[in-house]
Parts: C-alpha cells; structure tokens; sequence
C-alpha cells in the first residue's frame, strides 16, 4: 500500500507546534510515512543557521523554545524565504488540492499540548478523514467542515478584530467594552463573508475558527499585545513588532489594509466601521482615542 506522505513548510511559533503533532502522528498511522521534513527560512542564530541548530537539537530555539519536535521531523532549506500562501494560490500554482486548518490554537499553549479545538475546512469527502488523522489528538480535537473559504477567512478576518481588542485594552476600557469589539467584530466577519463569499455557512462561525478563535486572539494574541502598546507608547507598529515578537510577524494591520482596499472598491467602508476604524489608525489616519466614536454608531445598532 502506498503512504501517504507528509511535509511542513514553515518553522515559526505554528509551523513548529504543529510538527509535533504531525510528527507523532505520521509516526504512529500505519498510512504515514514515517519521516517528516520541514523547509525552514534559512537564518543566523549567534552565526549558526537555524536548520543546524534544529537539526542538532530537535528544538526551534528562535520560535518554539523549550519544545522538543519529534525525531522523525527532519529538516531542510526554503531557499529565498518563508512562504504564506494562502489556499486557493496553492491550488492555482501547483494544481493540488488544499484544506485549510484555523482555530482558536495560541502555537505555545498547543505545543505545551493544553485541551483545545481546531477546524480543518475540507471541501473533498475522500481527503476530509486523512487530515482529521493526521492532525487530531487527545488534547488537540478537531471538527472537519467543507465551507473551506470560510474557514480560512475567519482566520484572517479575526486578526483584524484582535487589533481593535488591543486598542481598547491600551485605552484603559474595560471588558464590556471588549466583548462589545467582539461581538461587532464577528458581525462584520459574517458580513464580509456574506458579502465577499456568498454561499458559506453562518454555523461556520460557531466552530473554533470562528467565535473561539475570536475569543482566544483578542485575549491571548500578538496582535492585541502590539496593538495595546501602540496605544500606551505612541510608537509606530513596526517599531513595536521587531522589539516585542523576536522575528515573528503581525498579521492585524496587513490584513486590515486588504479588506480596506476590497470594501474601498465596493464603496462599503461605512458598513463595516470597525474593520475600517482599525484600518485608518493603523496607518496613523486617526488616533487609537478615535476608535469608540468610529464604532459608537455601528450599523448594529440601527
Ligand atoms: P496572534 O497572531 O494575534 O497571536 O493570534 C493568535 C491566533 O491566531 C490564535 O489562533
């Protein structure tokens, strides 16, 4: 019988959490092969490449430290860099299949395998089962949908939310005023989606990408983290990524300026105040104490 073969591209916080995972379970599934590589963005640690450093000690010293990824993960190089694409790229470039996995999954608490939940959307019945396997464990469950763009899309959409959580929390609001973000934040999720990607599923949101993720990202995430200092300290967001992530990147702001450019061309920013609020302070159009009046009068509350 064939094996079915597996490979992670990427080694940051995520890559590096799910590989233990992933190299476990191909370790353990008689249709796995056993070995795992994983193409890692080539660079110096203290003068030492960082797939050295991985190789010799089964450890991401720079993204996951303290966790030991298993023996079978072996490791190789991207050449040129690190690559973020997104599923229906992956298709239209190499002409395969491609589900996506988002839920509400901070990379340390899965590596330090605390009980959480994930979604894979899954479009192809045959495939949905292999990539429930492959990625589910005691402590890691997961809840297989076929509304693929839907899932994928919460998990961009919800970092936007994250950043406007973190605007509060550096104003000095209080929680109300942070489930309020939440919720409003999840109304233009659906909205968006409705609008941009007719036909996907309200009970999609329901899953862990969707609500739970939301929860997870506006509490425990980078971008609420950065974004509440941007508040505190008056530095530019750059600024505070490179000196607060150690190499890791934010995905908030960049994603804020996509979904601005795609409502812009719809002519639908006023529909969507909070997405377009995070936006303009982002790029310094408005002030963080801006943010409450650009959502006092949400469409929601008409
Ligand atoms: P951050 O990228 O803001 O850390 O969000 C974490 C996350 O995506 C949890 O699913």
């Amino acid at each position: 019988q064939l094996k079915n073969r597996v490979c992670i591209i990427g080694s940051g916080n995520w890559g590096s959490a799910i590989a233990k995972i992933v190299g476990r379970n191909a370790a353990r599934l008689p249709n796995f092969e056993d070995r795992v590589p994983m193409w890692v963005y080539e660079e110096l640690i203290d003068g030492k490449k960082l797939t050295d450093i991985i190789n010799e000690t089964h450890e991401n010293i720079k993204y996951l430290p303290g966790h030991k990824l298993p023996d079978n993960v072996g490791f190789d190089i991207a050449e040129g860099g690190g690559i973020d694409l997104i599923s229906h790229i992956i298709t239209r470039c190499l002409k395969i299949p491609c589900a996506v996995l988002m839920g509400a999954n901070i990379a340390s608490e899965v590596a330090d395998e605390k009980f959480c939940e994930t979604t894979i959307g899954c479009r192809d019945v045959m495939l949905a089962p292999m990539m429930r396997d492959i990625i589910q464990t005691e402590y890691f469950r997961v809840v297989v949908v076929d509304d693929e763009d839907a899932v994928e899309i919460c998990g961009a959409l919800k970092n936007i939310v994250a950043v406007g959580a973190g605007f509060v929390d550096g104003l000095g609001f209080g929680d109300n005023t942070k489930a309020a973000v939440i919720r409003l934040g999840l109304m233009e999720m659906i909205k968006f989606v409705d609008v941009f990607y007719p036909g996907s599923k309200l009970s999609t949101f329901f899953e862990s990408c969707g609500v739970a993720d939301l929860v997870t990202t506006c509490y425990g995430g980078r971008n609420r983290r950065v974004a509440e200092a941007f508040v505190k300290t008056g530095r530019s967001i750059k600024e505070l990524e490179d000196e607060m992530l150690n190499g890791q990147k934010l995905q908030g702001p960049i994603t804020a300026e996509e979904v601005n450019f795609m409502l812009a061309n719809k002519n639908m920013e006023n529909k969507f105040p909070l997405f377009t609020a995070v936006y303009r302070i982002c790029r310094g159009e408005l002030k963080p104490s801006d943010f409450i009046d650009c959502i006092r009068s949400h469409p929601e509350h008409m």
